[in-house]
C-alpha cells in the first residue's frame, strides 16, 4: 500500500507554468483544480495517494516545515525568507523565473548608499535585513503584505524590496530597479521527515518531476 503524499502548490500567476509540467509529468489534478473561481482547496490526482492543496506562495513552506504539506513547489524568494532545516530544497524547476530588486520612484534622487538611515517597504523581511547588514546599511524596514509599489507614492519610504517580473507593476508606478538582490526560480521542497519516513513515495515522485 502507498503512503499518502500532499503536494502543495501555490495559487496565482505561477499556475500558467505550473500546468503544463504536471501534465507532461502525468500528474493529472480532478478538473476542479483548473478552475479560478472554485473555493476548493484539497484536490484529489490519477495516483491513489497523491493529493494536491493549493495555498499561497509564502505558505507553502510553512506546510512543508510543519509536515502538514510532504512536499511543496515555491520560489527561491520564499525558500530564503523561510529558510529551515526543516525542509530541503530538491530540484530547480526552472519555472516562474523573476527576481527580487531594489526599486525606487523615477523621480527620487536618493542613493541608498550614501544615507544615513533609509526607509523600506517589502513582503520580505528577512532578506531584507540580510541585504542591508551585509552592505553596512542602516535601514527600517516596513512589512507590507502586497501591492508594495504604493508605498513610495504615500510617503511611507524611498526605496522598496519586491519581485520583478515583467518589470510592467514598476513602469506603471512610474518606478525604476535600483539593485537585483535574488534571481528567482521554484523549487521543489521537502519535508526532512517525510523524505525519511515515506522515503519509496517521495522518491519516485521527484524522480518524476527530475525526469519531466
Ligand atoms: C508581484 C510583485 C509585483 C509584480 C511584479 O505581485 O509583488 O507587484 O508581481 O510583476 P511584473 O514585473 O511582471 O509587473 P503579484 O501580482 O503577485 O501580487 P501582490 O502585489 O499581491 O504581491
Amino acid at each position: 500500500m502507498m503512503k499518502k503524499i500532499i503536494l502543495a502548490i501555490p495559487k496565482g500567476r505561477i499556475m500558467q507554468e505550473l500546468e503544463p509540467l504536471l501534465s507532461r509529468i502525468g500528474i493529472i489534478p480532478e478538473s476542479e483544480f483548473f478552475n479560478e473561481k472554485s473555493r476548493k482547496l484539497t484536490f484529489k490526482t490519477n495516483f491513489s495517494n497523491l493529493e494536491i492543496v493549493k495555498i499561497r506562495s509564502f505558505d507553502v513552506a510553512s506546510f512543508v516545515k510543519f509536515g502538514g504539506a510532504d512536499i511543496g513547489i515555491c520560489g527561491k524568494d520564499v525558500i530564503e525568507e523561510f529558510s529551515s532545516s526543516e525542509f530541503y530544497s530538491i530540484l530547480d524547476l526552472k519555472i516562474g523565473k523573476c527576481r527580487l530588486s531594489l526599486a525606487k520612484e523615477k523621480n527620487c534622487e536618493k542613493n541608498f548608499l550614501t544615507l544615513e538611515n533609509i526607509r523600506v517597504a517589502t513582503k520580505y523581511t528577512k532578506i531584507s535585513q540580510e541585504y542591508f547588514a551585509k552592505n553596512g546599511i542602516q535601514a527600517e524596514i516596513i512589512k507590507l503584505n502586497g501591492s508594495i509599489e504604493i508605498a513610495p507614492k504615500l510617503k511611507l519610504c524611498d526605496f522598496i524590496i519586491d519581485l520583478v517580473s515583467s518589470g510592467q507593476t514598476l513602469q506603471e508606478n512610474n518606478m525604476i530597479e535600483v539593485e537585483k538582490i535574488l534571481d528567482i526560480t521554484s523549487y521543489l521542497i521537502a519535508n526532512r521527515t517525510s523524505l525519511k519516513t515515506k522515503n519509496f513515495e517521495m522518491t519516485e515522485l521527484i524522480k518524476m518531476f527530475d525526469e519531466s
